[in-house]
């Protein structure tokens, strides 16, 4: 059998996020955050699932940590969750919430597996949306003195820091798709605006990082799916080519080349959002690595969106498995912004796992999909892209945001009655990628 080898230091880990695994919504001073507002909103959830208890993380942290290192894990990336450090997302801070987070570090740190810690991952302080929330500008200062905050207590051990992940999807399916908190639906001029302010919350918190401890490495997450034409005809190259000017480059062009993309700003139309002097440079600000999360790709022609696609496979989500453009969109940033180092910040997929009769699951598909993006992604390392880890979404089942429990895309199953963890097949598997450093 072939097998594909990867550099003895690369960072293989699994990824999470506070509010998908937490739970512990109301507890030891935690402050309410848009996501438990929207989740208590009856009709949000499918199910009506909410993220009140999730994987009860909050109270079994020993348990996961010993998990991931029964997988073999060099790294663990989570988010903090910002209501639970400070109540009202500014002012009073909430000593237990900083002493959980500053346990679970030192817990990580013991058991030799790295923090690579986000900052925010979109449960985001209800006291401030109600304040206005992401498109008051007077509130992105809040962001800046919560990182500094967390710099402080957690930056002598934690050397990589995540402002945002996927600052496109809070905007987007929080203001245009409504299936996210806070639920505005298609307005597009908000979203443009919370865009733009995100990334200015952005710049303002990776210049207060290093100002903090300028040891730090500091980055960004975001989601880049593949697009690709739907066939090799002129017109379906130009709409493909148009939706990834449009939409991908949303971020990666203020960020590394210091402007919207052209093609997006005449997109925005009426929708442009304000732009205050000395915005752009300060989004401009230089990074120690990239994030990227990705899943799969879109298939865009001159009539719009071509799904579903002949002969694909597709997962649990209705997304179409594909790694070969996982490699072709790695490469094209690299080519087109020359980033810093990348990091896959989440890759993995959902399929509903069945428990077999010896309690064992046989995940089979996981496995077959990880196996696929994992040789893709080493294929463009060989092609020049500089990356440096990959982090598995996710580490176990969780609260997987408007879906509730509904998909599961956890290494480790999650029987939310017990709240009993069963690593299934593709945890085993993943541990031995990880202790040859190959995949066969
Ligand atoms: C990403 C999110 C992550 C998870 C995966 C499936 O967009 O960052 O929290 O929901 O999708």
């Amino acid at each position: 059998m072939n097998s594909i080898r990867y550099p003895a230091n690369f960072t293989w880990g699994a990824a999470t996020a506070s509010y998908q695994i937490e739970g512990a919504w109301n507890e030891d001073g935690k402050g309410e955050s848009i996501w438990d507002r929207f989740s208590h909103t009856p009709g949000k959830i499918t199910n009506g699932d909410t993220g009140d208890v999730a994987c009860d993380h909050y109270h079994r942290t020993r348990e996961d940590i010993a998990l991931m290192r029964q997988i073999g894990l060099k790294a663990y990336r989570f988010s903090v969750s910002w209501p639970r450090v400070l109540p009202a997302g500014k002012g009073r801070v909430n000593a237990a919430g900083l002493d959980f987070y500053d346990r679970l570090v030192d817990d990580l740190l013991a058991a030799n597996i790295e923090p690579f810690l986000t900052l925010h991952h979109w449960d985001y302080p209800q006291a401030l949306y109600d304040a206005g929330g992401w498109l008051n500008r007077d509130n992105l200062h809040y962001f800046t003195d919560y990182s500094v905050l967390m710099a402080k207590r957690l930056g002598d051990r934690v050397n990589r820091w995540v402002t945002f992940n996927e600052p496109g999807v809070i905007a987007n399916d929080g203001y245009v798709s409504g299936e996210h908190a806070p639920g505005i639906k298609n307005n597009h001029k908000m979203a443009y605006q919370v865009i733009h302010n995100l990334m200015v919350a952005h710049g303002l918190s990776v210049q207060a990082l290093r100002a903090a401890n300028p040891a730090l490495q500091v980055g960004i997450v975001l989601s880049q799916w593949g697009i690709d034409p739907a066939s090799d005809d002129p017109t379906d190259v130009a709409a493909a080519e148009f939706a990834w000017n449009s939409g991908e480059t949303a971020f990666l062009h203020p960020i590394f080349r210091g402007h919207y993309h052209p093609i997006m700003v005449d997109a925005i139309g009426d929708n442009l959002p304000e732009i205050k002097p000395g915005d752009m440079a300060l989004i401009a600000q230089k990074l120690d690595f990239l994030g990227i999360n990705s899943y799969s790709r879109s298939v865009i022609g001159a009539q719009g969106r071509v799904a579903p696609i002949p002969g694909s496979e597709y997962t649990e989500m209705g997304w179409e498995v594909c790694a070969p453009a996982f490699r072709r969109t790695l490469n094209r940033i690299n080519t087109d912004y020359a980033p810093p180092p990348i990091y896959i910040t989440e890759n993995g997929a959902a399929y509903p796992d069945v428990v077999s009769p010896n309690g064992k699951i046989h995940d089979e598909r996981r496995i077959d999909y990880l196996r696929q993006h994992f040789t893709q992604v080493r294929l463009a390392m060989q092609d020049g892209v500089d990356i440096r880890g990959y982090f598995v979404w996710s580490l176990m089942d969780n609260f997987e945001w408007g879906h509730g429990n509904s998909k599961r895309f956890g290494l480790i199953r999650m029987d939310y009655e017990t709240l009993k963890r069963t690593p299934k097949d593709s945890a085993e598997w993943y541990g031995g990628v990880i202790a040859s450093s190959q995949v066969e």
